[in-house]
């Protein structure tokens, strides 16, 4: 059935948003690391429409470039002033038509504020309009709270005579629970007129894409609707507190789709998967883990708790505890944290280790190379089977430039060893800890750049005399002795 393929979605996002009480569009706030226009875009593309056009208006500049990089092939269209979703409408259909060799067809009208919306169900709802025959199908539902929505008036046979908005409705228009969800497919053919007949003789004088409906009854043409079968889906957000709510529900969705496709969750309700991540079967996430961006995790790792991971990738088997990870690769079987931060182009090799209080950037640990305590490894390059002693610093920055440091394969560096680079520590080589090392180390030598020490005795008995520490010294020369007299 090639006619069923709609000829357009119009999407409505030009209204401002007022109760978000934020400098950014509402369309532009973000769930599971998408835009709500983008979810909405999401949906409007499960039925391959051959137009899809966005109506902006209010921050229609960040709207427009948003939309230019997330999905280049919409069509936008822009409401001067909002007079009111029929209004819209009318502008968005003007614009197909002018600007876009619009072919007659089903026309299905969304709002850009609704990212619970799933591809199937506007499937469902132009495949109910195609095969019903009727002028305009709309999704409704039926709300243990209906205030707010536009009520759906239907004649003693049950069929859909019109739509009547909250703030027009007599008190047994009110007691109606079923609802307008301000989503819609009509025949292009038949809104076209109807749009110009649309009055704003109503309590907000706008020029409503509602009246669509009674218009298209009055002139007998058949208008159907379709129950959403989970109401969640036509939730609208309109402040952050529906915002949390609908990222709440987005979690769970996503949350459950990866648990039966094998994935274990400790706590489902503290794990925030973004809609772009990978997982395979088998991965495990504990407690407050977030998993965001284009992260990818490989069967058997384990990820957290509290870890967050932006646009990672992480190998087979690979541990991960209580670590903030951004742009980095964790290889198969690595263990990472507690307490670990991967900045960009940190990349952890096979077996290797960044544990615990250790930050990476710009750095490559080799496969079984271990850099387990306390270490900053900025720009630099280690080499597989290397270990880093605690405690060891890789120092990049001269305080204007940054530089690369070196350190081979099977290499020893000592504990508390500052490597100042640009320098390079050959295969096989040790540094004695403490060294400050500036210079190259050949590889198989021992590096030893620090100060020889020297111990002073009877300092503190001379130059501290009275304090605990010299009476804890005093204590112990006269037990060295004692016990020296009865020993022998
Ligand atoms: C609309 C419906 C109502 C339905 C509800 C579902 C109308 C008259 N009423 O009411 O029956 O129950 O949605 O959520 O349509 N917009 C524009 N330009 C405008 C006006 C609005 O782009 O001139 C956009 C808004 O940004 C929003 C969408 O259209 O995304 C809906 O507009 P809104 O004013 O929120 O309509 P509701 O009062 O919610
Ligand atoms: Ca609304």
């Amino acid at each position: 059935m090639t006619e069923s393929r709609p000829a357009a979605v119009i999407i409505l996002a030009a209204g401002e948003g007022k109760r978000m009480k934020s400098s950014t569009p509402k369309v532009l706030h973000a769930i599971a690391g998408r835009s709500l226009i983008g979810h909405v875009l999401e949906a409007a593309s499960a039925v391959d429409p051959a137009h899809v056009v966005v109506v902006v208006g209010h921050g229609r500049d960040q709207v427009l470039a948003h939309l230019e990089e997330v999905a280049p092939w919409a069509d936008t269209v822009v409401q001067e002033e909002q007079h009111g979703t029929g209004h819209a409408v009318r502008i968005a259909m003007g614009a197909l038509i002018a600007e876009h060799a619009f072919t007659p067809g089903p026309v299905i009208v969304l709002s850009g504020d609704t990212p619970l919306l799933t591809g199937q169900t506007v499937a469902a709802l132009v495949e109910a309009h195609t095969s019903s025959h009727a002028a305009a199908t709309l999704l409704s539902a039926v709300l243990d709270d209906p205030s707010g929505y536009g009520r759906v008036v239907r004649d003693s046979h049950g069929a859909v005579e019109a739509i009547v908005e909250h703030r027009d409705a007599d008190a047994s228009i009110l007691d109606i629970a079923e609802i307008n969800a301000g989503m819609y497919v009509f025949d292009s053919a038949e809104l076209m007129p109807a749009l110009d007949r649309i009055g704003s003789d109503n309590d907000q004088g706008e020029q409503y894409l509602t009246d669509v409906v009674g218009i298209l009854r009055a002139q007998s043409h058949p208008v159907s609707a379709v129950r959403v079968p989970d109401s969640a889906e036509i939730l609208g957000v309109n402040d952050r507190v529906q915002l949390a709510e609908a990222a709440q529900i987005m979690r769970d969705r996503i949350n459950d789709r990866w648990m039966r496709s094998g994935v274990s969750m400790l706590d489902p309700t503290t794990t925030w998967i973004d809609v772009d991540v990978d997982l395979e079967a088998d991965v495990t996430l504990l407690p407050q883990t977030s998993l965001l961006g284009p992260t990818t995790v490989a069967s058997m790792a384990r990820i957290g708790p509290g870890t967050t991971l932006t646009s990672c990738e992480v190998g087979e088997g690979a541990v991960v505890i209580h670590t903030w990870a951004n742009l980095a690769v964790i290889g198969p079987r690595a263990s990472v944290g507690p307490f670990t931060y991967l900045r960009p182009g940190a990349r952890i090799g096979v077996d290797a280790k960044a544990g615990a209080f250790v930050e990476m950037k710009n750095a490559e640990l080799g496969d079984g190379a271990k850099v387990p305590h306390l270490s900053y490894v900025g720009d630099a390059e280690i080499g597989a089977g290397t270990n880093i002693g605690a405690a060891t610093i890789f120092v990049n920055y001269d305080g204007q430039q940054k530089h690369r440091a070196i350190v081979g394969k099977h290499a020893r560096v000592g504990s508390d060893t500052m490597i100042v680079a640009p320098v390079t520590i050959g295969d096989g080589a040790y540094t004695a800890a403490g060294s400050v090392v500036t210079e190259d180390v050949p590889p198989g030598a021992m590096a030893v750049g620090r100060a020889r020490q020297r111990n002073i005795d009877g300092w503190v008995e001379r130059r501290r005399p009275g304090t605990a520490s010299a009476q804890a010294a005093a204590e112990h020369d006269a037990g060295e002795t004692d016990s020296g007299a009865t020993d022998r």
